[in-house]
């Protein structure tokens, strides 16, 4: 869940400063982790490591940092496994010579054996991570009389676990070596300059080209060339795995918002549409084939992209009468000895990374079912180990709070039911009225984006001093009620509970008194039994704030609301896809009141590699 940079670029390229493509890559990847940061670059006078606590504007600030300038650098952004955050357990770490430095992504499970082994040859440890064994590793081989990239290989060769590596060695100075097994890791190809990184939108201002590193494959960039092998040794041919890359600079800047996850939530419309056309010309055919044939539908995915699951097996069982079943993938064994040949598991993640989702497809398929991947990231592991990849073209999403992902995701699987729909021809389902109900959410998002930030506003000023806060729906108002508390949970930091309506009189109903913040999300549709819960938490003196279609204001959501944001008269697929924004809204805005950054919340990664 950390973030990794290495660069190395030609010595004449007066146009590219060390210090900013260090700087600009981190701040990229500190939505990774942000717990500490640093960097180690091989300058004319050898080895320069600086690291800290903190965030990249603060590692940044150090005087001795700006002078930097090197052709060969790495950087490190943290979220911490291993060893508390400190600066001692910051990364890069480097061997006892300090010729050596490496930053890491992931676990190194046989970290101890390793340290007691490289102790007993005399390394001295400075910190508490398992990655610093890396370094010592390459350093106990090059001793035995191993060249650098020879070192490095048979470091890698004993490591267990999960890792991205980069590392430089001042015996070689125009290379920066790297490994991949399991935790992400990208090439990118510039003209002038080679990265090696976790994320593209690292290296994105500078280069086009990228290759998505496999499992088990090693190699280096220097300012020339690219080298790849397998870990036995077997050189491999790069030409054919460089991808162009397609998201601009833009679309990685937060412009003129204060922050990303703002930004992300205004350009919902753009990214619905983006969606929207890009599965219009993706060739969906195989996909709906193996859905109509499943024996059984599971659609697995963590956190908010296990909500947008949710209304996707809501949505296959209500409008299609298919059994499909959403499951937090990292419960997956609840039933994976059920799961067969003849299944289809669908797995959701925005990064494409997350490892409970991924380890939830790869036992899937070892069972023989078929899997489907709906991921933004398209060069993500998820994607590259799946049989179907359906990409969502949302466009990178930096802030850690999901947003557009959410709404995105909505569409894409309400588009896989209406193209499921057309096909079987249900009689009570017009499927072409439901792909206009789609297509239309583009429009209607940017109607509500226009007319809710103000009530967004006043609800978060009513929430900022609240402890906690119920959000409650009813069928396809559940899963939008449980993404709204999760996003007011994670920036907010408020204990917010979404459950089913009619769940609260059967136990939560009794920690409601007078004041007690309650959200509920009226969508129009198999929920009018929603007016009997407002009207029990209205005579418990809750305070209400009802989301609602402007058409179906009356009765007990009209006269017990404290305040009602009315949603524009849409149809049901658009009022799905929708109707979170002003749940996003209001969790953004109270983090803001609280004087919190909703970009950084603590204890949060945006990708959540770690098991
Ligand atoms: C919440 C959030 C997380 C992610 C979850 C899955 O705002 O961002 O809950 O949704 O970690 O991530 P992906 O979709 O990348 O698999």
């Amino acid at each position: 869940m950390c973030g990794i940079i290495g660069f190395a670029k030609k010595g004449d390229s007066t146009s590219l400063s060390c210090v900013e493509i260090l700087k600009q890559g981190l701040k990229r990847l500190e939505y990774r982790g942000y717990d500490s940061a640093g960097i180690a670059a091989l300058t004319k006078n050898g080895m320069v490591v600086v690291k800290d606590v903190g965030t990249v504007d603060k590692l940044f600030s150090y005087p001795e940092i700006q002078s930097i300038e090197a052709n060969v650098a790495i950087g490190h952004t943290r979220w911490a496994t291993h060893g508390r955050p400190s600066k001692i357990n910051a990364h890069p770490h480097t061997d006892c010579e300090k010729g050596i430095a490496i930053a890491h992504n992931g676990i190194i499970e046989n970290y101890i054996d390793l340290k007691r082994f490289l102790s007993t040859e005399g390394h001295v440890f400075s910190s508490e991570t398992d990655s610093e064994v890396i370094a010592h590793l390459i350093e106990h081989f090059k001793k035995a009389g191993m060249k650098p990239f020879e070192a490095f290989k048979k470091a890698v060769s004993m490591l267990r676990g999960s890792y991205a590596i980069v590392a430089i060695d001042s015996s070689e100075p125009d290379k920066i070596f790297f490994a991949r097994n399991v935790s992400p890791l990208l090439i990118g190809i510039g003209e002038e300059v080679k990265f090696v990184s976790s994320d593209l939108t690292a290296f994105i201002k500078y280069a086009k080209r990228v290759i998505v590193l496999k499992d088990g494959e090693v190699g280096y960039i220097s300012p020339e060339s690219v080298h790849i092998e397998s870990i036995d040794g077997i050189a491999i041919d790069i030409s054919s795995r460089i991808s162009s890359i397609d998201a601009s600079i833009q679309d990685v800047d937060k412009g003129e918002y204060p922050h990303y996850m703002l930004k992300e939530i205004m350009e919902q419309p753009y990214a619905l549409a983006q969606t929207f056309s890009s599965l219009q010309t993706q060739d969906l055919s195989d996909i709906l084939r193996e859905l109509e044939n499943a024996r059984r539908i599971y659609i697995v995915a963590a956190g908010t992209s296990y909500h947008a699951s949710l209304l996707g097996a809501i949505s296959f069982k209500r409008f299609l009468g298919i059994e499909a079943e959403a499951l937090i993938s990292s419960e997956f064994r609840v039933v994976s000895r059920a799961v067969k040949w003849g299944d289809v598991v669908i797995g959701v993640s925005q990064s494409g990374e997350t490892i409970d989702t991924l380890l939830a497809l790869r036992e899937a398929r070892e069972k023989g079912a078929k899997t489907i991947a709906i991921v933004n990231n398209q060069f993500s592991t998820i994607a590259r180990e799946s049989d179907y990849v359906i990409p969502m073209r949302a466009g990178p999403e930096i802030a850690v709070a999901a947003t557009k992902t959410f709404t995105s995701q909505a569409l894409t699987m309400l588009y896989i039911v209406a193209k499921l729909a057309e096909r079987a021809s249900i009689i009570d389902v017009d499927a072409k009225a439901m792909m206009q109900g789609i297509k239309m959410s583009y429009e209607i998002a940017e109607n509500i984006l226009n007319t809710t930030q103000d009530i967004a506003k006043a609800i978060a000023r009513k929430l900022v001093d609240k402890q906690s806060a119920y959000y409650l729906g009813r069928v396809f108002g559940v899963p939008i009620a449980m993404e709204g508390a999760l996003k007011l949970k994670e920036i907010a930091y408020i204990h917010a509970e979404a459950y089913p309506a009619g769940e609260s009189k059967h136990g939560p109903i009794a920690l409601v008194e007078k004041d007690f913040p309650v959200v509920f999300v009226y969508i129009g549709f198999l929920d009018e039994h929603i007016e009997g819960n407002i009207e029990e938490m209205k005579a418990r003196e809750a305070w209400i704030a009802t989301i609602a279609p402007e058409n179906m204001v009356h009765g007990s959501v009209a006269r017990y609301s404290d305040t009602i944001i009315k949603m524009p008269r849409a149809p049901l697929e658009t009022r799905l896809i929708t109707y979170i924004i002003p749940l996003q809204l209001i969790a953004y805005y109270t983090a803001v009141a609280k004087g919190l950054d909703p970009d950084k919340p603590r204890n949060l990664a945006k990708t959540v590699t770690v098991i």
